[in-house]
């Protein structure tokens, strides 16, 4: 797979913008802010339908702009396509916050953004990613629901009716808190949202497992090439239940942090039950589970347990990462894990994603560069960012097309000023 074009009109910093990307290695090479992530984010949104560092749609139009557009042509098996998304700021909405998004595909107008899932595939790691173990669990959740999709785009529909049926029951959690008092009515909605959350919950949490499950042994290899047969990564699915939060709780949202309760009858269960149990077997587990804490689910007036509350922890020779490895182990551990993603996509979907390397390379060794070019096809596209070209391992360079970026512009170097790059950046 391999964008060919990209253009951006009024996307964050980039004015209008029109490039094109060769097949192999494309390295941005700019300074701090001026739009190299940026350009990447674009290629993200237009392949998973959202973008993992903004945090409202407005903030991807240019400042000054009432709208933006971004748009690629990419070539794949099934020949070339055409993905665009407008979005504008509605001028009459009194916040000004409200966006209107047009996407097109092939040039026909499509319904939502979900429907550009499934088409460029893309595998992205960059430094941002070491909030998988620093970060709290809500980037662990993201990444692997976000894997679970790419390998299955079909699976966004459950995603979607999870999320409508939690904030369902969270509505009707605050509203019969408010009122004081649980209606009959009340009880009876509250058992159909139970039984939705439980559905697509156990499902969700099923799926989660299965991608881990796939994805575990060759990350625990990679792991074990990196650090020479000393260290063996797992990784364990935490779901979350109040009485759990102590053990497993070094690393919370904030807002997540949940009071110990007593009369919870289940601990947590960790991957091996899970594993085990079937579908069905979970989802009788989640609506026993929210039947006894539905109390306190009303005072808290939201949803306590569920795929959207759970965990993962990564462990090396079975001690929590988070509070026992280095940061170097640390990096590693994401390391392998991004080069097992990129494998299992590959091996999956049979087909190259494109590979996103933002701001990542010039911080890998030597040695671990080379692993990472093991998994790397030279054939693969692949777009790097970076500040800077020295310290990378000279094969990155070979045959590579460089481009300049500068506030908001991209430029192609010509090969005579790209070699002046690379000896001298
Ligand atoms: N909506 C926006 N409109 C205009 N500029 C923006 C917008 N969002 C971000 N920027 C600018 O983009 C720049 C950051 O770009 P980024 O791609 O993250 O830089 P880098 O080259 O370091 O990766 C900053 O200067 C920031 O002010
Ligand atoms: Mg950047």
């Amino acid at each position: 797979m391999q964008v060919t074009k990209v253009r951006l009109s009024n996307f964050r910093n980039y004015i209008d913008c029109k490039l094109d990307l060769q097949s192999g290695r494309n390295i941005l090479v700019g300074e701090n802010a001026q739009g190299k992530t940026n350009f990447l984010e674009a290629i993200e949104l237009l392949s998973s339908a959202r973008s993992t560092r903004a945090d409202q749609d407005n903030d991807l139009i240019r400042w000054q702009a009432p709208h933006m557009v971004a748009e690629l042509e990419f070539d794949s098996r099934v020949g070339l396509q055409e993905l665009r998304v407008a979005f504008a700021k509605d001028q009459q909405a009194v916040s000004g916050k409200r966006i209107e998004k047009r996407i097109g595909i092939n040039g026909v107008t499509q319904k939502t953004m979900g429907d550009l899932i499934g088409r460029l595939l893309v595998v992205s790691f960059s430094s941002h990613d070491l909030n998988l173990l620093r970060g709290g669990p809500r980037y662990r959740r993201d990444w692997i629901d976000s894997l679970v999709v790419k390998l299955k785009p079909s699976l966004q529909e459950i995603y979607a009716n999870f999320k409508k049926s939690l904030a369902q029951r969270n509505k009707l959690l605050k509203s019969i808190c408010e009122q004081g008092k649980v209606t009959v009515t009340d009880q009876d909605q509250l058992l159909v949202w139970d039984q939705q959350l439980a559905r697509f919950g156990a499902r969700i949490i099923k799926q989660r497992l299965a991608v881990l499950s796939r994805l575990l042994p060759i990350a625990e290899e990679h792991q074990s090439r990196i650090s020479r047969s000393q260290e063996a990564l797992s990784i364990r699915y935490i779901f979350k239940t109040n009485e759990g939060t102590s053990t497993y709780g070094a690393i919370e949202d904030a807002e997540e942090v949940d009071e110990p309760e007593a009369e919870i009858s289940t601990g947590p269960l960790d991957s091996a039950q899970l594993g085990a149990m079937e579908e069905a077997e979970i989802v009788k587990t989640l609506m026993k589970l929210l039947k006894e804490r539905r109390f306190n689910e009303i005072r808290r007036k939201q949803t306590l347990l569920g795929p959207h509350r759970d965990d993962l922890v990564f462990c090396l020779n079975d001690k929590d990462a988070v509070s026992f490895a280095s940061q170097g182990q640390q990096r590693s551990i994401v390391l392998s894990l991004k080069m097992a993603e990129l494998t299992l996509v590959r091996e999956t979907l049979d087909e190259a994603p494109v590979l996103l390397l933002d701001d990542v390379l010039a911080e890998l060794d030597e040695f671990r560069q080379g692993l990472l070019m093991s998994v790397v096809e030279q054939d693969m596209q692949t777009i790097i960012t970076t500040t800077h070209v020295t310290g990378f391992d000279p094969r990155w360079l070979d045959g590579a097309a460089i481009f300049q970026v500068h506030d908001g512009h991209v430029q192609r170097l010509p090969a005579t000023q790209a070699g002046y790059v690379n000896h001298v950046v």
